[in-house]
Parts: C-alpha cells; sequence; structure tokens
C-alpha cells in the first residue's frame, strides 16, 4: 500500500480525518506529526496518542511532536483556537490521558526519514500550520522530489478567511512557512475555505452519529462545542468538514477539479495570512516578478461536495 503522514494539530475535524484515514485501506498509516493551531503543541501530541489508542493503532502508527512556535515567532504566542475545538481541542469532553508517548524524534525529522527510506510511496497530509512542512523542506530543499504527493487543508483563494476576511487559520498560523512550501515544489496539491465551506454536516446529522459505526459516538460528542462555535460565528446549525474533505482530497482526487497556478502568501500587514492565486489562463503582461520563479501547484476550485459529504459521513 501507499504510505500515509498526517500533519495535524487535533482539533475535532482533524480527528474526523485521521479515522477516515484509519478506515481506508488504500493507504497505510504511518505516523502522525503534530503542531501548534487547534490547540498547544503538547497537546496536540497528546491527542493523536489518544486518536491512535481508540482506533487500536496504538502499536502501528507512530506519533512525531513537531514545532511549537512559527518559524519567525516574535513574542507574542501562536494563536490558539480553543475557541473553535474547547480547550482541550476535543470539545472538553473530559477524555483519559493516553497511555503511549511519541517517539524520540522531530516532525520534520521523521517527515525526511520517511520519504527517503520510502521514495515516491509516501502522501503527506498537512492539516495544520505549516512549520514542521516547512521545517522538513529545510532539512531537504530536494524533499518535493521523494514524496509521492504532498496535500494541504489552507487558504481561501477567491473566497473570504475564516480568522479574518484575509486569512484562513493554518496558514495564518505560520505565513512564511506556508510562503516557502508554496514556493518549493510543484508536486503539491492544495485546497482550502473555497471548497471546504461546500461540505457540511447538519446538527442532525451529527445527532444520527450516535451509537453507528466503531467511532460514530465519539465524533458526535466532540462536536457539540464545535457545532456551537458554527451557530454562533458562522450563523449555520452544521459543522465545516475542512480536515476530513482534505483526506478524501487523497483518497479520491477525481472528486474535486483542479486548476495549477502559483500561490503567494502574504507575510505582512494587514492581508497576512492571505493566499494569492495566478488564475489567470496566460499569466498577465509583465510578470513584474510575481510568479516568475514560481512553481505552478494545484490548487482545488471545484468539488462534488455531494459525493465527499457521503463518504466522510459513511
Ligand atoms: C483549519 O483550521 C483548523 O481549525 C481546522 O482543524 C482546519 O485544519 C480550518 O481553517
Ligand atoms: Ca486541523
Amino acid at each position: 500500500p501507499r504510505l500515509l503522514i498526517i500533519d495535524t494539530d487535533p482539533g475535532v475535524d482533524d480527528a474526523m480525518a485521521i479515522m477516515l484515514a484509519a478506515n481506508s485501506p488504500e493507504f497505510k498509516l504511518v505516523g502522525l506529526t503534530t503542531v501548534y493551531g487547534n490547540v498547544p503543541t503538547a497537546l496536540a501530541t497528546a491527542n493523536a496518542l489518544r486518536l491512535l489508542e481508540m482506533a487500536g493503532l496504538g502499536q502501528d502508527v507512530v506519533v512525531a511532536q513537531g514545532a511549537a512556535r512559527s518559524l519567525k515567532a516574535g513574542t507574542d504566542m501562536e494563536r490558539i483556537a480553543d475557541f473553535v475545538h474547547g480547550a482541550d481541542g476535543f470539545g472538553d469532553i473530559g477524555l483519559p490521558p493516553p497511555k503511549g508517548t511519541a517517539m524520540d524524534c522531530s516532525a520534520a525529522e521523521f517527515i525526511v526519514r520517511t520519504c527517503r527510506q520510502h521514495p515516491g510511496r509516501v502522501t503527506i497530509l498537512a492539516l495544520a500550520p505549516l512549520t514542521n512542512i516547512a521545517q522538513a523542506l529545510m532539512l531537504d530543499p530536494q524533499l518535493g522530489d521523494k514524496w509521492e504527493s504532498l496535500v494541504i487543508l489552507g487558504g481561501a483563494f477567491f473566497v473570504n478567511g475564516n480568522v479574518n476576511p484575509a486569512a484562513e487559520a493554518n496558514i495564518f498560523g505560520d505565513p512564511d512557512a506556508a510562503d516557502l512550501v508554496l514556493g518549493s515544489t510543484s508536486n503539491l496539491r492544495i485546497l482550502g475555505l473555497d471548497v471546504t465551506t461546500k461540505c457540511k454536516m447538519s446538527g442532525e446529522e451529527i445527532e444520527e452519529l450516535k451509537g453507528r459505526g466503531k467511532y460514530g459516538t465519539f465524533v458526535r460528542d466532540i462536536s457539540q462545542f464545535y457545532l456551537g462555535f458554527h451557530r454562533e460565528w458562522h450563523d449555520i446549525d452544521a459543522i465545516y468538514l475542512h480536515d476530513p474533505t482534505a483526506m478524501v482530497a487523497v483518497l479520491q482526487p477525481e472528486l474535486f477539479s483542479w486548476q495549477r497556478g502559483a500561490v503567494r502568501v502574504a507575510t505582512d500587514g494587514v492581508t497576512r495570512g492571505h493566499t494569492v492565486m495566478d488564475a489567470s489562463p496566460k499569466g498577465f503582461h509583465g510578470d513584474h516578478g510575481w510568479a516568475a520563479p514560481r512553481p505552478r501547484v494545484e490548487v482545488a476550485l471545484g468539488i462534488d461536495s455531494g459525493a465527499v459529504v457521503a463518504l466522510i459521513r459513511d
């Protein structure tokens, strides 16, 4: 089978993506690498271990802890979205601590080592700020030729962000890392709010998960706090399925329409974290240094959301 590493900040929707991965025989999940975002990094590690133990994968899948701060961290602490996912990242439902521990190797080292050991066979699914992926590329600038693919959940290309009008949360978490990664290789795909906000599960559908399958009750329980945030701030009686949608992009990329173009990330000012894509068919008269040296990556601009949501729910 093809190998899969998930870089994650669990997180309610991260948990859904990881459970979907654990149920996908097309891929062998080999590692979870952790980073700050929905929760601080140490808690992301504990949550990754909890999820693997719950899925019965505690022995087979390693956890490698990653960066606790963004690449150019200043004096402010990173933005932690505890108001979206709860202080514990899983809706504050009072889960017991995990039994296992993380491996003795950083996330970036684990990513580089695994891609070198299995050239052309490793897919990396990045569901959080891109610090670990950027650090892996700093360790090995040719890493993009060694992974099979990198699929990134992040960005808001032709729609508003979710941190502010300009920026989506994962890119906002480390815009410098995102700009580095998106400038490093053409061998990557990125999907953001343009498509993930078309994938929702209603309060009623979440309720119906109770008692269903191996993870139904757990997903229902951890989603209540997340649902409350969506009701209050997005004015919908539903949750967005961001991260599991990205896992579907790994499993069935044909359910999305992809367009190639250079992407740059604003790293300063009021648009910090904004992802700008060149979606023009012929480029511009005079590039003025905007995209000329940039690789053209694949960006998801369309989606068969009915099929994607059905796959996630099932
Ligand atoms: C992304 O930010 C995090 O809150 C979610 O887990 C997802 O990865 C959505 O903007
Ligand atoms: Ca996430």
